[in-house]
């Protein structure tokens, strides 16, 4: 049963079969995983299905493009510093790919059905291809830079609110617990009574996609990575909405601090988070 496999070695057709071969495998491990690490405290964990699910789609990447450049969580070392020391080796590359094996691995590890693979390929810098799989809804996003984006072949379009006040709005909490908690805490008390609710999935990629698909109407967390948020930014640009760091500057591979939304809301949005002070970007 492996309903996405195709045959074509298109950038896009491989970016989807990897996915769905990962996200198929680490569906299969839900409940099962035998070794659960803590990376820097009990808040950040992996386990070797996040690891042997990147070494998956490493593998099936490179044996079909062997000449392209590889970027992924797991095979970074920990922490900015380590991401943008990475980011910074392989930001030149023609091709690049920036992959996450399981974006939502705290949801994985409690069972909660709430995680996903996330596959983009960069060109020059400019994210061409985006690539999201949620394995327990068996949903498949995928985006092609100037060609749209689609869920299981239907086009996606961001939703329609205009206003904060009408807007469902998800953000994420760090895993770093001095400043960044507190920052975004305090990001939550500012914006959660200027909407009509907050949500908090645990998957920053799930999040975007949702955002593309219109189900939620916005989204802005701190201190991501490049392989939380390149192939949802493209579902999100090409279903219509608009991804910029909370300083309100276009979306690049090195943004860590990210508003997405629906487009309408975006200027509202960026500046309850400026007039509270959270957006992290003097840090
Ligand atoms: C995490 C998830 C989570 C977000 C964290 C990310 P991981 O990714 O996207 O929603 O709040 O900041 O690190 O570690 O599960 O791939
Ligand atoms: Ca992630
Ligand atoms: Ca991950
Ligand atoms: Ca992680």
């Amino acid at each position: 049963q492996e309903p996405y496999i195709v045959s074509s070695k298109s950038f896009t057709a491989v970016a989807i079969n990897c996915a769905a071969k990962a996200g198929e495998w680490i569906k299969s491990k839900l409940g099962s995983y035998e070794k659960l690490d803590i990376k820097v405290s009990t808040h950040d964990l992996v386990t070797e299905v996040d690891k042997g699910a990147e070494k998956l789609i490493r593998r099936l990447i490179l044996t079909h493009f062997p000449d392209h450049a590889f970027l992924g969580e797991e095979s970074t070392g920990i922490g900015a510093a380590a991401a943008a020391s990475a980011l910074h080796d392989v930001e030149e590359s023609e091709y690049l790919w920036i992959v996450d094996p399981i974006d939502g691995t705290t949801n994985y590890v409690h069972g909660l059905p709430l995680y996903s693979v996330s596959i983009a390929l960069a060109h020059k810098g400019e994210i061409i291809v985006g690539v999201i799989y949620d394995p327990s809804r068996d949903e498949l996003y995928v985006a092609e830079k100037g060609k749209g984006a689609y869920v299981h072949g239907v086009p996606m379009k961001v939703s329609k609110e205009q206003k904060l006040e009408d807007s469902l709005i998800a953000t994420g909490f760090p895993t770093e617990q001095t400043v960044l908690l507190p920052l975004n805490l305090a990001g939550i008390q500012a914006v959660a009574p200027r909407v009509r609710n907050i949500r908090t999935i645990g998957s920053a990629a799930l999040s975007l996609a949702y955002v593309a698909t219109g189900r939620l109407s916005g989204f802005w967390e701190l201190n991501l990575n490049a392989w939380d948020l390149a192939a949802g930014m493209l579902l999100i640009q090409e279903s219509g909405g608009r991804v910029t760091d909370t300083a309100g500057n276009p979306y690049h591979l090195g943004v860590r601090n990210v508003i997405a939304t629906n487009g309408h809301i975006h200027d509202e949005l960026h500046t309850v988070l400026e007039q509270a002070n959270v957006t992290g970007m003097d840090l």
